[in-house]
């Protein structure tokens, strides 16, 4: 069977089309281009305006016609309201349409799922870090539970915050990352892990208002959050007793993240893995696999009760598809 997955919950449409074997046939990716922050109806309406030809492009990329459909998945949640609306009207449309079952899918459960079918990671703690969100995530008790988060903002809306402030176009995480390549100097800014937690609004305000060279900023700002972030990972890893951290969300594009818990890892005797950019960052593909593990485990849905759930919490699916390992 071929799943079609659509995913739209912030500035990302994307439709992924994959087989029952896990292989990814497309992946198409859209993203809406926002001048100053996201709107969520501007968002929106890019969704519904490129909606039809990125299925069109899925299609052609995958050597696939519709009548091969027998699955639609889409994002439920978390997300902006107008923008979940728009992908669940038109998964609806095409279940109905194609006569074929509906599955509506948590977008970071998903990130963790599309990481561990295309990386070697089995159990790992998920390090999920985006625009939007940051959580620690691992399997505990039949569900994924948040063993930390941003208590503020997700740490790529901070760096498109600070980035904006220093006049970079959006997304401002890949120029920060560039700029602080040639970095060297560590200012101190605000440490602030709380707990299993996290919070940006300190670090954002003071890097915004230091007065140094943009290289040494940026290379600060990245060393601080990015050893926040490590700290809690790693917390979480003893925590759990596992052995594997899998990064996610567009943040993990980051080389000196993915450098920073990787070190950490290895000094632990443990392992990191990273899916590929593409499946890192919003996308229709991770949507589609996690859509057919739960269709495998009896969790499709009517198209009565497919209302999306813009505060749809990690914690709140019943993992069915995957089998009790830990009893901690
Ligand atoms: P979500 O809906 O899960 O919050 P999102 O809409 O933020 O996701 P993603 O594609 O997962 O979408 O992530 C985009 C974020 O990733 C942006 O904040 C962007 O600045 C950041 N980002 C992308 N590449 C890098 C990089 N190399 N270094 C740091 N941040 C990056
Ligand atoms: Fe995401």
């Amino acid at each position: 069977m071929i799943v079609l997955g659509i995913e739209g919950t912030a500035h990302t449409l994307g439709i992924g089309l994959v087989d029952d074997s896990g292989n990814v046939l497309a992946n198409v990716l859209k993203n809406y281009q926002p001048s100053e922050g996201i709107h969520p109806r501007e968002a929106a309406n890019h969704h519904a305006k490129h909606l039809v030809p990125a299925i069109e492009e899925a299609f052609e990329e995958g050597d696939v016609r519709k009548e091969d459909i027998g699955l639609i998945a889409f994002s439920r949640g978390p997300g902006l309201g107008p923008c979940l609306r728009t992908v669940a009207t038109a998964a609806r449309a095409l279940s109905l349409s194609l006569g074929v079952p509906l599955t509506g899918v948590n977008h970071c459960v998903a990130h963790l799922e599309i990481g561990r079918l295309t990386t070697e990671a089995d159990d790992p703690v998920l390090l999920y870090t985006s625009g939007g969100n940051t959580q620690v995530i691992a399997f505990s008790r039949g569900r994924y539970r948040v063993f930390g988060e941003t208590l503020d903002i997700g740490i790529g809306n901070m760096l498109d915050k600070f980035g904006r402030g220093k006049g970079m176009p959006f997304p401002a995480g890949p120029i920060i990352e560039e700029i602080a390549a040639d970095g060297s100097s560590l200012l101190e800014l605000p440490y602030s892990v709380k707990g299993m937690d996290v919070s940006f609004s300190g670090v954002l305000t003071a890097a915004s208002k230091m007065d140094a060279p943009l290289e040494d900023i940026c290379y600060s700002l990245q060393e601080t959050t990015f050893a926040m972030l490590t700290e809690v990972t790693e917390r979480a890893l003893a925590h759990t007793k596992k052995d594997e951290v899998l990064l996610g969300g567009g943040v993990a594009c980051n080389q000196r993240l993915r450098e920073m818990v990787d070190i950490m890892t290895r000094e632990r005797g443990a392992a990191s893995y990273a899916p590929l950019k593409s499946l890192c960052v919003d996308n229709g593909a991770m949507i589609a696999w996690n859509g057919l593990l739960m269709y495998d485990a009896g969790l499709d849905i009517s198209v009565e009760n497919s209302g999306i759930l813009q505060g749809y919490r990690t914690d709140e699916v019943d993992v069915l598809w995957r089998q009790q390992k830990d009893l901690f």
